[in-house]
């Protein structure tokens, strides 16, 4: 069994092990866990080239970690627990021995339907438990997925199947969510018109809505399940194979599909579930995120699954059908971790208290928070309302890139401080440094936030783009992965983030690239220009705030510029990107060699423009008074 830390001395002890002997440390948590072969070598590493193995030459595959291994110890109980969109809908329960013989099922039809080893299979779908199990499915077969959150319009779909020649999508014909129900197919018949590559589409009834259909490339899931064995032995996988790519933002460019192996990801997340969130047997666990994000992948499948846990899955939205549904939820399955987002709390918080009031949540004994800052306010009405003032706050700093939680409490170890992430997880070496790449070793300090050692569960390269990998987060520092974050140490050792310092903004803790929006902006024919910056936001953490410049000749009232902005972000990207705020201006602030002088608009956005600094370098100083005479 998967070790699991009982005191804050233990955490010490731990972490000290962990920094003065890694092989060893992550070698006996290792040995906790079902090989086909063991591995010849702990770990060998260069940065420089982003050539990091774990485990090396160990043979597995991670369902049965999650799965088979279980079967003797847990056959009956509850592996997922499904909570729908409407809470008229019935639960539903698999337990481990049912999950088995789904997760086989499904792979046994992903076989059938051509799919083999190294496969890419796209995911377009709700958060049903078909999709848990058919992303189970394409680990027992060794294909590699590559979930997309299903708020994505086509085209970014396209561009994502396209980046890693996808065989197969795996969608629904439609999603319940709230009062709505979402055309999935549509969507994803849209994106495959551009897609050459994708043979199938597998597609789960789900909303019984009348969708188009393609004989010779869609499939029911349900035919394709029908008649399919319930035992199906897993593929043998190398500890270094992919498991999977999800596809995140950066400061330019198109997202990127960051590469996970399978090893090192299996072993991390699920030593970090166990520990961060202090889950014991008989524990109903639940992270509220979509699977369509690393949270899903890491702490509602891989993570809990392989600790022998019991993760719920929701389809639905914290407010339907009022503020009350993930407090309903808890009272009804008893939940004892429950892990969210800061943007939730807020909104949730906003909404009043009688919505928490009217449930009984004395089940909750750790709560988590991911994605974003927590704002102090948020943090205590988390930890007084929701959690009445007994549970312990894990407010878990991590990344798509990182696959695992990295600075945070260890849940009733860890002394908690609002706002900080506090401490390292054992194995993780974060170090601050200054611009010039300089380590800061004193306390009460701000920095780059820099990582100096491997983890079993880092980034392993952008799918077909190593270089892109070493130059995004090994090229900046030599010998340090940098994470895009600065933040802060006090004098106790405890880091608080304080946010990203590149062109990332994280909007309802969904990460975007700044440019990803204006590329997208530009697509509209009449903008000139676009320069997309991000202000603070009450529910959001961080809102969008466009500036744009249109054509001389365009006669259209802003009323219409706007609402024609907002539908081409979210036809390129999708709705989480639409800007909140969009100013049309005469020129943008820029230098003489033409670079658009950013601070000066993120100061207008934020509100602070009374403090600009030095803006003589300006090429026409004029457009700044233009702008801050039009600010949102
Ligand atoms: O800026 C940090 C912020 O989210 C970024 C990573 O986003 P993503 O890859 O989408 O993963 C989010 C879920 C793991 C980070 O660079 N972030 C994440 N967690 C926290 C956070 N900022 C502050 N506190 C956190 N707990």
């Amino acid at each position: 069994m998967t070790p699991r830390i009982g005191s804050f001395e233990e955490y010490q002890a731990t972490y000290n092990q962990s920094v003065q002997d890694p092989e060893g440390f992550w070698s006996s948590i290792a040995d906790t866990f079902t090989w086909k072969k063991k591995w010849d070598k702990v770990l060998e590493w260069d940065f420089r080239q982003l050539d990091v193995k774990w485990f090396v030459g160990g043979k597995l595959n991670i369902t049965e970690n999650c799965l088979d291994r279980h079967l003797a110890t847990r056959p009956d109980q509850a592996a997922i627990i499904w909570e729908p969109n409407d809470p008229n809908e019935d639960t539903i329960t698999l337990t481990y021995r049912q999950l088995h013989a789904e997760v086989c099922k499904m792979a046994n039809a992903l076989k059938a339907l051509g799919a083999k080893k190294g496969d890419r299979i796209c995911f377009y779908m709700p958060m049903v438990p078909e999709l848990a199990i058919a992303v189970l499915a394409c680990a027992r077969i060794g294909a590699i997925h590559s979930v997309v959150f299903a708020g994505f319009s086509a085209s970014a779909l396209a561009d994502r199947i396209n980046d890693a020649t996808c065989s197969m999508v795996i969608c629904s014909d439609g999603n319940f969510r709230g009062s709505k129900k979402i055309a999935v197919k549509d969507v994803v018949d849209e994106a495959v018109a551009n897609t050459p590559s994708i043979k199938k589409v597998l597609v789960l009834r789900r909303t019984g809505q009348a969708v188009n259909w393609d004989d010779h490339r869609d499939v029911w899931m349900h035919d394709a399940l029908d008649g399919m064995s319930t035992e199906c032995e897993a593929e043998e996988m190398d500890s270094e194979d992919t498991l999977f790519i999800l596809y995140t933002s950066g400061s330019t460019g198109k997202p990127k599909g960051v590469v996970h192996s399978t090893a090192g990801y299996m072993v991390y997340t699920t030593y970090s579930f166990k520990n961060v969130f202090q889950y014991e047997d008989g524990d109903v666990y639940w992270c509220t995120a979509d699977i369509g994000w690393i949270t899903g992948h890491s702490y509602i499948i891989y993570g809990p699954l392989s600790a022998g846990a019991t993760t719920v899955m929701f389809e639905g939205v914290p407010t339907f059908p009022d503020a009350g549904r993930f407090w309903e939820i808890v009272d009804k399955l008893k939940v004892n971790q429950f892990y969210t987002a800061p943007t939730a709390i807020r909104a949730l918080m906003a909404k009043g208290d009688e919505f928490v009031e009217k449930h009984d949540l004395s089940s909750i004994k750790v709560l988590g928070s991911v994605g974003e800052p927590i704002n102090e306010e948020a943090w205590h009405w988390y930890h007084d309302m929701v959690g009445k003032g007994k549970s312990p706050i894990v407010d878990t700093w991590w990344q798509t890139e990182t696959g695992g939680i990295m600075i945070s409490p260890i849940a009733n170890s860890t002394p908690l401080k609002p706002c900080f992430a506090t401490k390292p997880m054992p194995g993780i070496q974060p170090v601050l440094v200054d611009s010039d790449g300089n380590e800061i070793t004193e306390n009460e300090v701000e920095g780059l936030l820099c990582v100096k050692f491997p983890w079993p569960s880092m980034i392993r390269t952008t799918y077909g783009n190593h270089e892109r990998a070493i130059n995004t987060y090994f090229k900046m520092f030599d010998n340090k992965y940098f994470t895009g974050d600065a933040a802060k140490r006090d004098s106790d050792g405890n880091y608080r983030i304080i946010g990203r310092v590149d062109d990332v903004i994280n909007v309802s803790g969904h990460r975007m690239g700044t440019a990803e929006v204006e590329d997208a902006i530009d697509q509209h024919p009449e903008v000139v220009e676009a320069a997309v910056v991000g202000y603070p936001h009450d529910i959001k953490g961080q809102g969008i705030y466009a500036y744009i410049t249109m054509a001389d000749n365009v006669q259209k009232d802003e009323d219409t510029i706007v609402k024609e902005i907002r539908d081409v972000v979210s036809k390129h990207i999708g709705p989480i990107a639409k800007p909140d705020k969009i100013q049309v201006v005469k020129g943008l602030p820029k230098t003489r060699s033409g670079k658009i002088m950013r601070r000066i608009l993120r100061k207008v956005a934020e509100g602070t423009a009374g403090n600009l600094g030095d803006t003589s370098t300006l090429l026409d100083p004029s457009v700044v008074d233009d702008i801050k005479a039009g600010a949102k």
